[in-house]
């Protein structure tokens, strides 16, 4: 039998249990999102748990865009790239008025947990929304792998591997016209993408978003040196947040003489199938959210870290600064040769 104090704790934790929970995806697409979804609602079937879905977004949290998910809503998605849920960009929930209107949304579909899925723009919603009573927990979700508290975001396997299938078939037209070739990869800030593609494709330069200001004209040295040297091809694996893929091969074509030819791989790295460890960490990951909900927590983000899954309060998660790993980047430049 129970004493009065168990009692009251018993009562205590059925008054605190999240019993709905509501998932969206917001900002830039990845592949792996629907893993995360399916994670999402699966766990709290599992767990008795009533699950909404709020399609497009703050965006379509706004406009009471809510649906409730069964089992059945989730079957054959684990494998499809994009986000079942739509996803969107929203003005509205950057001031205070909108995240006030969410919170409330939120309250009047009694959702008590919600599970935000995105990149830090994201968190920033999540954390507002926690701050007016909604318990909210986080997945990384871009393709650009720029969150700083964890080693894995849901979808840069798969849109790494994307690229590098695309930038070896450009290599091998390249090779045979022995051209020099620009391929433009996503990151309009950062560079993961062009570092792991340039690593992978055995590219000769790299060019960084975090290092905006190259020497073109000792690029352009470089390519002549290259075809001295013997070698077939150039390739340079340029990202989005340098842009100007375009120009950059009339320039240099037209400083060396060597045929340049540029392709911008553009959207196409958001799509496709997800990899068997963007299903997998993305499926980890969403069941893990459930399951701190009902533990209680809130305003968290989770991570990857040493080989563990790990949890960060969202402020502390925000102010962490991620770089770009020097090392890789040195052992890159020493390859071309
Ligand atoms: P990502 O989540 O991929 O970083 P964005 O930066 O575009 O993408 O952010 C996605 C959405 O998150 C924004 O459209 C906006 O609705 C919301 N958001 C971004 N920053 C904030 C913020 N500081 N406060 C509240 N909501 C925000
Ligand atoms: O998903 C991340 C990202 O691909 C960035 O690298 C890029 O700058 C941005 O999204 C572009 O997104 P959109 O075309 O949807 O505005």
């Amino acid at each position: 039998m129970a004493n009065k104090a168990d009692k009251e704790k018993m009562l205590e934790e059925i008054e605190d249990r999240v019993r709905t929970i509501g998932v969206l995806t917001s900002g830039g697409d990845a592949p792996g999102m629907n893993a995360a979804i399916r994670a999402v609602v699966r766990r709290a079937l599992a767990k008795g748990l009533k699950v909404r879905g709020i399609r497009r977004g703050y965006h379509g949290l706004l406009k009471e865009e809510i649906i409730d998910l069964t089992a059945r809503d989730v079957s054959d998605i684990i494998q499809r790239g994009g986000t079942i849920l739509q996803t969107a960009r929203c003005q509205t929930m950057r001031t205070e008025e909108g995240q006030q209107k969410a919170a409330a949304i939120c309250k009047k579909y009694g959702i008590d947990g919600l599970v935000v899925i995105g990149g830090d723009g994201s968190f920033a919603g999540a954390q507002k929304l926690a701050n007016l009573g909604v318990n909210t927990i986080a997945l990384p979700g871009t393709i650009d792998l720029d969150i700083a508290c964890t080693d894995y975001t849901i979808g840069f396997d798969t849109a790494v591997n994307t690229a590098m299938e695309a930038i070896d078939k450009v290599r091998d037209t390249s090779t045979s016209h022995e051209r020099c070739s620009i391929i433009e990869v996503m990151g309009r800030d950062a560079g993961y993408l062009a570092l792991w593609c340039g690593i992978a494709n055995g590219a000769e330069k790299i060019l960084l978003p975090e290092e905006k200001d190259y020497d073109e004209q000792a690029l352009i040295e470089d390519i002549l040196e290259n075809k001295k040297r013997g070698k077939k091809n150039y390739i340079i694996i340029n990202a989005e947040g340098i842009g100007d893929s375009i120009n950059m091969a009339k320039r240099i074509e037209e400083a060396t003489g060597i045929e340049t030819r540029a392709t911008i791989l553009g959207h196409m790295q958001r799509g496709g199938s997800p990899t068997c460890k963007d299903r997998v960490y993305a499926s980890t990951m969403g069941a893990l959210a459930v399951d701190l909900l009902c533990e209680g927590k809130s305003n968290r983000v989770i991570g990857y870290q040493d080989g563990k899954y790990v949890d960060f309060d969202i402020d502390q998660a925000l102010s962490m600064k991620k770089t770009i790993p020097e090392y890789q980047y040195k052992i890159a430049k020493s390859f071309a040769i």
